[in-house]
């Protein structure tokens, strides 16, 4: 088993070697806010992960000549989902035990809607189909076969499946053991949760993935789970979630950060809340990472993890910044 040492190691590295976007960017991002707390600005969207400055930049497109928060949380994960330098989310993302990827992605409105995808292949913007999942059918999830038709009843293309070199390279390495260990760290896992709020003080969020390398063929993460990688409630505020997706779901991740929000608790003692309860119900903390962004209604937004290495991008119209987050260890 890999030390706690080891694991951070790895870990800043990795991040250092995913990270694809150096402008306004020094070294591992500015460290842990104290203005956290306080209501910045409308509009503002934050991501998770340093491939959120880009996602970012996208949605501030949108944002900054008052469109509208949902479009801006599709539209800036597309980035991510057709980065060719991130391999944990989009089509390429790290494969299953089988060899393939497979794609989990929510979206969701402060007013309760939202739609889902999980366990599809081929579709290039898994994020698009969760919205039109939202829109366009009485449903909120559509997995597997059913997604890929609805993508093509829908006019998605879908693409060949073949592994991009990285991942190709990584699966034909991991091969050599095949050894199933779902330890996730940013270099096998990093799903970009995105939550916003707009001028009008709309509120959305978008999670995408390509989970866990080398999951079970079949295995679903926190991300297209209404609750567990994504909530939101303009009454409220938004919670999403990056990390080992088991444990996300048991603790109901998004959902309790939400409900802590609702009840009283900052964004960021509801992240520190949430984690605390990730860490309480885990067989393995030592080894597992979890990282929860929130962001409440008035603007204010907190961010937590379980390791150190966790980092968000965070836009306004005051800065474009990558922060790391405080964290349990
Ligand atoms: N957090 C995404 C996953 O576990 O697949």
């Amino acid at each position: 088993m890999k030390s706690r040492r080891s694991f951070i190691q790895k870990s800043l590295l990795s991040s250092l070697m995913l990270a694809p976007f150096s402008r306004k960017v020094t070294g591992m991002g500015i460290s842990s806010e104290s203005f956290i707390e306080k209501p910045i600005s409308k509009p503002q969207v934050i991501s998770t992960w340093n491939h959120g400055i880009a996602a970012n930049d996208k949605a501030w497109e949108i944002l900054s000549t008052n469109g509208n928060i949902l479009d801006a949380v599709e539209e800036g994960v597309k980035v991510t989902e057709i980065d060719k330098s991130v391999f944990s989310v989009g089509l390429n993302g790290i494969p299953d035990r089988e060899g393939i990827v497979t794609l989990d992605a929510s979206i969701m409105k402060g007013d309760g809607s939202c739609g889902a995808v999980a366990f599809v292949r081929q579709v290039k913007h898994p994020i698009t189909l969760a919205r039109k999942v939202m829109e366009k059918t009485p449903h909120v999830l559509l997995v597997g076969e059913g997604a890929r038709q609805f993508a093509l009843q829908e006019g998605m293309p879908l693409e060949e499946e073949v592994l991009s070199l990285k991942a190709r390279k990584a699966y034909n390495e991991w091969k050599i053991k095949a050894k199933y260990q779902p330890i996730i760290n940013v270099e096998n896992h990093d799903t970009i949760g995105m939550i916003g709020i707009d001028a009008a003080g709309e509120m959305a969020g978008s999670c995408t993935t390509s989970g866990l390398g080398y999951k079970m063929h079949g295995r679903v993460g926190d991300s297209p789970i209404i609750g567990a990688g994504l909530f939101v409630d303009g009454e409220v505020g938004a919670a999403t979630a990056t990390g080992l997706g088991e444990d996300v779901i048991r603790i109901c991740g998004a959902f309790l950060i939400v409900e802590l929000m609702r009840q009283g608790r900052t964004p960021q003692e509801a992240c520190e809340e949430a984690v605390k309860r990730a860490v309480a119900k885990s067989k393995d903390v030592n080894n597992i990472q979890i990282g929860f962004l929130a962001l409440n209604k008035e603007g204010a937004f907190g961010a937590f993890s379980i390791q150190p290495g966790f980092n968000y991008a965070h836009h306004n119209s005051n800065r474009q910044a990558l922060v790391d987050s405080k964290s349990w260890f």
